[in-house]
């Protein structure tokens, strides 16, 4: 079964006809030729796929695109577009040479600007140690964000020079 949908993706507007199965990730890439989300797993595992749906986070690959009908999203590309330069979280990735093959970066980009929002807006720390730091919410909130390449010594750093 077929669905038309709406999605404002990093400002424009894009009108598509899909299949009612078809993932946001699939919509992205497939249909609207917008590569900067990628496909790892497509299982939410890896978070390659990370947008900000409305806002919020989210593994493109596990959501179905019919339930976003006029959604706003953003991705990593739309980050740099809105500011007219690089977001600083991007910066702050260039400056800490925050990524190796570069694969997860556009999903680790996007989840830490998400991140970084729900600190600003209260969200309850995940962090249960007593001795926690910055670093170690920062590894906890961006959990679901694999490199297989294991740049999370200069990811981390990255994101928490962001956060101070
Ligand atoms: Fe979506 Fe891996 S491709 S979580």
């Amino acid at each position: 079964m077929d669905a038309d949908i709406s999605l404002v993706v990093d400002g424009t507007t894009h009108r598509v006809t899909i299949d009612t199965r078809t993932t946001v990730l699939d919509a992205l890439r497939d249909r609207l030729g917008i590569t900067s989300p990628k496909k790892g797993c497509d299982h939410g595992q890896c978070g390659a796929c990370t947008v900000l749906c409305d806002g919020r986070r989210v593994n493109s690959c596990l959501m179905l695109a019919v339930a976003f009908d006029g959604a706003t999203v953003t991705t990593a590309a739309g980050l740099a577009e809105e500011a007219g330069e690089l977001h600083p979280v991007q910066e702050s990735f260039v400056e800490h040479d925050a990524f190796q093959c570069g694969y997860c970066t556009p999903g680790q980009v996007v989840s830490a600007v998400g991140m970084l929002d729900e600190l600003a807006d209260g969200w309850p720390s995940k962090v249960t140690d007593d001795g926690a730091d910055l670093g170690d919410e920062v590894r906890e909130r961006m959990s679901g964000n694999l490199c297989r390449c294991g740049a999370y010594a200069n990811i981390v750093p990255a994101i928490e020079e962001v956060a101070r």
